[in-house]
């Protein structure tokens, strides 16, 4: 009798699909990430691939982002944190837009170009179009010897190992860490950040505290079935968690088929809201903090339409237990980190959904993953 094994089966290590290996191997992931950056024992970062004195870092009058995709996604959520911690002006854009819409960029500016793979077409004619206006490059990558680390100025790995599922998400993660500790590389450089231990000591937290989700991950999975059907869904964040919500809406997408769109909070009243009904599923990212009452009321005109609530929030957080339909705990950490840590259910949430429906999760229709043609 033949064994049910191939080398797929093999390659996939137990998992049913590739995505939920490389859901699950996060913590793994960031690990190897982080590491070589982080000298706990000198209270230090080290970005050796990336050197800057204190004097070229003052030089730089504005930082931009460019990628495509879910690396889109991350450049966001750099923009929130680079600005916030190092006090400089970042500016973002899609790499298909940037390179045809005569960017103001010159030589006093730095462009960070983020790829998973190395090789989008749009983010490489990007990198291209900034270094033809003179900006000197940086490059996050997860491909060694791609396309894009050998036209960068400088390249910074993030180690999150072959990503072979189309949607994207332990790359997206590492990026987040990535950007993360770049932010506070920038922040000690422009003398904004005094005391940096705790927030590498949260850095090292992470990995087990992703672990503690995945964990949980049957909470998640007990959603399909209720919310399987739905034909559209809402996503809503504020501030950083907005881009969060944005990459939770493109994995539904992506695998599932299933309409969703993010919206800032604040925006709901200027369109969506028009929208909600009991059909209308709302994912909802309520981290403790500065958003937290403006999410709460916004929360309250999803329920009083009749609106089916999925919320993701952190412990000690009653008033949301007690109004939404579901609730999914994240552990605490800085505003930044935690970033990482509402992603993970949200990606599970995706992934569950696609089985649920029967898609074909490793390789959606119409999509590619890596798009090397315009
Ligand atoms: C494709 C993939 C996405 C990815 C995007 C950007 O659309 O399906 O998962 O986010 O390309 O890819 P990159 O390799 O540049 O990060």
């Amino acid at each position: 009798k033949e064994l049910p094994w191939s080398p797929v089966m093999a390659e996939k290590g137990g998992y049913k699909h590739f995505m939920q290996k490389e859901i699950f191997e996060q913590p793994r992931a960031i690990t190897d990430t982080v590491r070589g950056h982080i000298d706990l024992d000198r209270d230090k970062l080290v970005f050796e691939e990336f050197p800057l004195t204190k004097k070229a870092f003052k030089k730089i009058e504005k930082i931009w982002i460019v990628a495509c995709g879910t690396s889109y996604h991350a450049s966001l959520v750099g923009k929130y944190m680079i600005e916030k911690m190092a006090l400089v002006p970042v500016e973002v854009d899609l790499a298909s837009e940037f390179r045809y819409r005569e960017p103001l960029i010159n030589q006093k500016m730095l462009l960070v170009v983020i790829s998973q793979s190395g090789e989008t077409a749009d983010t490489l004619a990007a990198l291209r179009e900034g270094k033809k206006r003179g900006a000197k490059t940086l490059g996050i990558c997860n491909v060694l010897g791609s396309t894009l680390p050998r036209e960068c100025d400088y390249v910074i790995y993030t180690h999150a190992g072959p990503e072979i599922g189309v949607a994207s998400t332990k790359a997206f993660t590492t990026q987040l860490a990535i950007l993360y500790l770049l932010s506070l590389y920038f922040a000690k450089l422009n003398g904004k950040l005094t005391e940096i231990r705790t927030f590498l000591e949260d850095m090292l937290r992470l990995p087990h505290q992703i672990e503690i989700i995945l964990k949980g991950a049957e909470v998640v999975e007990k959603l399909a079935p209720q919310y399987g059907n739905a034909h559209n869904f809402l996503y809503l964040g504020r501030g950083i968690y907005y881009p969060i919500a944005m990459e939770g809406a493109l994995k539904l997408k992506e695998i599932s088929y299933i309409h969703a769109e993010a919206y800032a909070a604040g925006e709901m009243k200027h369109g969506p809201i028009a929208l909600i009904d009991e059909n209308m599923p709302v994912v909802a990212l309520v981290p403790k903090g500065e958003t937290y009452p403006k999410m709460l009321s916004n929360i309250e005109e999803v329920i009083c339409r009749q609106g089916k609530l999925i919320a993701l929030t952190e412990k000690n957080c009653k008033e949301i237990g007690e109004k939404a339909n579901e609730v999914i705990y994240i552990p605490s950490s800085n505003p930044f980190l935690k970033t990482i840590l509402f992603t993970i259910p949200l990606q599970l949430f995706a992934y569950y959904m696609a089985v649920f429906k029967g898609t074909d999760v490793d390789q959606p229709r119409n999509l590619a993953k890596s798009v090397t043609v315009e």
